[in-house]
């Protein structure tokens, strides 16, 4: 399929830029990522039957499950999306619910597939813009022709000295100075598609309100016809909207929504967080949807089946599921069997220590530590932390894990905003431009705090 597809190898180290460790998690889901690629690749209809490889990532709280999602999601082309599991078992939840996470990844998928057609028909696009602007500009005047030259068919001459520039050249001149952007200040109207929501109507019905609802405004925006307004902006603005207008024009909707489709059921992937939530414990107590009750609904999803969207039916035979869970007061063969069976690679994430602290604080292209340094760079301050001053972070970060609750890299960030709280607050009035944290520093800062249990309880 796509020409950009990564190999295992590749997805590895492009999550090796964000999360430390969790070598063999990261693994799993690229060896997950990269068979879809082989299913499609084999003969149709063996294709067919190659099931995905869902995957249960295991490991306690804070240590990378939803970063290595979140991350995942912006690897390739495949429409991704995360949802909560446990957010089913919530009040006022119906059992086609579920199905409502197959229907948000098509919609997900549409738009994907939608911005991707139009970035291909940008160039295009531009220039109808282009040529509608200077319509505006200077619009077109009938030329007068001479009934002579028209009864010989020949082009209109402008030989008379007092005639104003043949139109084209005049346009030209104008295309010119909206090339070097002379023009840029210059404000002009324009009649654009009003973007707007149907009408809001919803019909409760059996089926959901949320299918039908969707169907109701469709139709009734064709009764309604598109309004056209006209604004008044300036020529960048105006040379954007109508760029817009144009490449929405030149996309092929059905052919987006049919790949969009497709899209979702050979390659699309759904993360349910939180699976552990929907595990045991099931006395139905209060309002609640019983956990069990919502994993039976998942099963026919995970399994396969055909989900009703707005595009039509969607298949979810082949979409892969990753869940995770931090199964702290429970496992994973807690899951109903038939669910555990859908789910046959199991990977555990280790919990976190010193020596990967100071790795996630400095290493990964969004590490804390970078996040400080530039975000109080702005004030003007350029703060230098030691290497003693990073160990001694992990330490505390580590030690405040062990002696209260292990919330492992969660730890780092209350830490750092503790440490650096005076520092935030005084930065933009600071006269010493120039601050170097070091391991006293960072010592002065929270042994106070670290050695009363119950005070890093509450800070910490
Ligand atoms: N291995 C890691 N490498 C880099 N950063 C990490 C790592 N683990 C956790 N973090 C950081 O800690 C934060 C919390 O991690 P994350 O959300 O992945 O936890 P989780 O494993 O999903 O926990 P929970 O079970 O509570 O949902 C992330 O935003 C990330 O910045
Ligand atoms: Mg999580």
């Amino acid at each position: 399929m796509s020409s950009n597809q990564l190999t295992p190898r590749q997805i590895v180290e492009r999550l090796d830029q964000y999360i430390i460790g969790q070598g063999e998690a990261k693994r799993a889901v690229a060896i997950a990522l990269r068979s879809r690629w082989r299913r499609q690749n084999v003969p149709k209809e063996l294709a067919e039957e190659i099931s995905p490889k869902n995957i249960i990532m295991i490991g306690p709280t804070g240590v990378g499950k939803t970063e290595i999602a979140r991350r995942l999601a912006k690897l390739d082309s495949s429409p991704f999306m995360k949802v909560e599991a446990s957010k089913f078992t919530e009040v006022g939840y119906v059992g086609r619910d579920v199905e409502s996470m197959v229907r948000d990844l098509v919609e997900l998928s549409v738009n994907m597939v939608k911005s991707e057609e139009q970035e291909n028909v940008k160039v295009r696009a531009a220039e109808l813009a282009e040529e509608r602007l200077l319509d505006i500009l200077l619009p077109p005047k009938p030329v007068e022709k001479k009934v002579e030259d028209m009864l010989a068919d020949r082009p209109p001459d402008a030989e008379q000295a007092d005639l104003p520039l043949p139109v084209d050249t005049t346009r030209e001149k104008i295309r010119r100075l909206l090339h070097e952007g002379k023009l840029d200040s210059r404000s002009v109207e324009i009649e654009i598609q009003e973007v707007r929501p149907g009408p809001m109507i919803e019909i409760f019905s059996s089926a959901g309100v949320e299918d039908m609802g969707l169907n109701i405004k469709e139709m009734f925006g064709n009764i309604f016809p598109q309004k056209k307004k006209v604004r008044k902006v300036n020529v960048p603005e105006a040379i954007e909207l109508l760029t817009q207008e144009e490449a929405q024009r030149l996309v092929d909707m059905d052919k987006v929504t049919k790949a969009a489709v497709e899209r979702v059921e050979q390659s699309g992937i759904i993360f349910l967080d939180e699976i552990d939530k929907i595990v045991g414990g099931d006395g139905a107590h209060g309002p609640d949807v019983s956990r069990e009750g919502v994993q039976r609904d998942l099963l026919p999803i995970v399994e396969g089946s055909n989900v009703n969207t707005r595009y039509g039916m969607v298949r979810s035979d082949h979409i892969l599921f990753i869940a995770a869970g931090a199964f702290s007061a429970t496992k994973p063969s807690d899951l109903i069997p038939e669910l555990q069976g859908r789910f046959p690679i199991r990977v555990e994430l280790d919990s976190l220590g010193k020596d990967e602290f100071i790795r996630i604080l400095t290493e990964p292209h969004n590490a804390l530590i970078k996040q400080y340094v530039e975000m109080l760079a702005t004030e003007g301050l350029n703060i230098i932390f030691q290497e003693d001053a990073i160990a001694e972070i992990a330490e505390v970060a580590t030690v405040v894990n062990e002696k209260t609750e292990n919330i492992g890299a969660r730890r780092l960030y209350t830490i750092m905003e503790t440490l650096l709280d005076e520092i935030s607050f005084d930065a933009p009035d600071m006269t010493e431009k120039e601050i170097v944290i070091d391991a006293d520093y960072v010592r002065g800062k929270l042994s106070e705090i670290v050695e009363d249990e119950d005070l890093s309880r509450y800070i910490l």
